[in-house]
């Protein structure tokens, strides 16, 4: 078929799912033209909103026939760039795909476009608990957090979002339906084709339905804050509460006094402690009651081996949400807090956790003027390093990403452990991914979509070579 022209795209597109499901709208546009990265979008040529996954496939299967690239885009809360357009693209946003089909025996079948936090309210109304969960998760969708395999604050507890699929619905780029809804656990029959797309930031497929695993609801919670004396105390206080809490340990997180500092000032949260590092850890029971007991306990022992200086336990929700607030509010406030940001979602493996920390500072160190800000997901080996500049300047970024780079490809590290490659981190995956990796990525792309039509530009191009 001969490449039709923009006006004859959305023509086809009008003709064949109705004129409501694709928009030129200056308005419709500029929303959808920018995630959270910051990454700048370009005005899209037009948006569409499919309202069944049979109207997906129609509108891949004619842009796939039309060379015309898409950007596919669920919450765009994503944090790469990869729901960023360009001005090429038709944005596809799954938005109007969304709702719980059913919950039940452990497991929920929901639309891409629902959101976490409905998908998460519908889990509980049914007594069970959703293994994903993020500071965005009210805006983010089901769709998004599979297609980044989105980490957060509970991938101690629950793995990401990975370790919750258990089937998947994936329109293909030539508008193909690969339909695996499976609620089974145990599915050994030829290869696991859902991971291919777990992950893949949309450039394999277009995710549509899933069927998630459930995990039964417990209702108590313990959060405690903890001041240390001494940084390098974390890794023996992780070790001590995965053999006090076991599996039970729901969330171990991490803040430098750079962060805790900065950001007290600089937002309307604060944090009741001030060390070498502070913790955020919380633990399950059945009732509350019973895990602040558990967290009683913990603190104590840890106070009397000299890994605590410090410890304020939660007394009541409120106080936990008071208690998160720093961390899980703060990033949210980045934009206010500072002219622009360079931030990073790095790993490294734990040995080098001290090391990381000490070079990512002094990368920090060699730009003054400079705001670093470091903290994370510790337990999962995590670090986010965020540095707030106080004014745009896309030198400085690059330098700063160069230098911060180079720590932790030196570490053995990886250059994303949670957000993704999208577009912002594109140019820097050959540091941490090797050439066979690199070369299986693109023969997988060329596989899935020949014709380079989805999210070009992100994560991996067939002509990176
Ligand atoms: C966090 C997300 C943004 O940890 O990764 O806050
Ligand atoms: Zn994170």
């Amino acid at each position: 078929m001969n490449t039709p022209h923009t006006q004859d795209i959305l023509a086809a597109i009008a003709d064949e799912v109705g004129a409501d499901q694709i928009t030129v709208d200056a308005d419709a546009l500029a929303r959808h033209t920018d995630d959270w990265s910051g990454f700048p979008g370009e005005t899209p040529k037009a948006l569409a909103r499919p309202r069944t996954v049979a109207d997906v496939a129609s509108i891949v299967r004619l842009c796939h026939e039309a060379d015309q690239p898409l950007a596919v885009q669920g919450g765009r809360t994503g944090l790469a760039g990869g729901a960023s357009t360009r001005r090429h693209e038709i944005a596809l946003s799954l938005d109007r795909l969304n709702g719980v089909e059913w919950v039940r025996d452990g497991a929920m079948q929901v639309f891409a476009g629902t959101s976490i936090a409905s998908a998460q309210d519908a889990a509980e109304a049914a007594g069970h608990s959703l293994g994903i969960d993020f500071g965005a998760r009210g805006t983010a969708t089901i769709g998004g957090a599979i297609a980044t395999n989105a980490g957060g604050l509970r991938v101690i507890e629950t793995g990401m979002t990975r370790a919750q699929i258990l089937g998947l619905e994936v329109v293909l780029a030539d508008g193909r339906v690969l339909s695996e809804l499976t609620p089974m656990v145990k599915v050994n029959s030829g290869f696991d084709l859902k991971h291919l797309f777990v992950g893949s930031e949309g450039a394999l497929g277009i995710i549509t339905r899933a069927v998630l695993a459930l995990s039964p609801l417990r209702a108590g919670l313990a959060t405690a804050a903890i001041a240390l004396h001494r940084a390098d105390d974390a890794l023996p206080v992780l070790t001590a509460a995965r053999r006090a809490f076991g599996p039970d340990l729901a969330a171990f997180e991490a803040m430098w006094p750079d962060y805790v500092t900065t950001m007290s000032a600089r937002t309307p949260f604060d944090f009741p402690l001030r060390a070498p590092l502070c913790l955020i850890i919380e633990v399950r029971a059945a009732t509350d009651e019973g895990a602040r007991t558990r967290m009683e306990e913990f603190l104590e022992e840890s106070a009397h081996k000299g890994l605590v200086a410090d410890a304020v336990l939660a007394a009541s929700l409120d106080q936990a949400r008071t208690l998160w607030a720093l961390r899980d509010e703060g990033p949210a406030a980045y934009g206010t807090a500072f002219a622009a940001i360079v931030p990073f979602d790095v790993s490294v493996p734990s040995v080098h956790l001290h090391e990381a920390v000490a070079g990512l500072a002094r990368v920090a160190e060699a730009f003054p003027g400079t705001h670093p800000l470091t903290y994370g997901h510790i337990g999962d080996q995590n670090l986010h390093f965020v540095v707030g500049l106080d004014a745009p300047d896309d030198g400085l970024k690059r330098a700063i990403e160069a230098g911060v780079y180079d720590v932790v490809a030196r570490l053995d590290g990886a250059v994303s452990a949670e957000h993704g490659i999208g577009q912002s981190k594109k140019a820097y995956l050959p540091l941490t991914r090797g050439p066979v990796a690199l070369s299986l990525m693109r023969d997988l792309k060329h596989m899935f979509d020949p014709k380079g039509i989805l999210n070009r530009g992100r994560v991996v191009d067939i002509a990176d070579a």
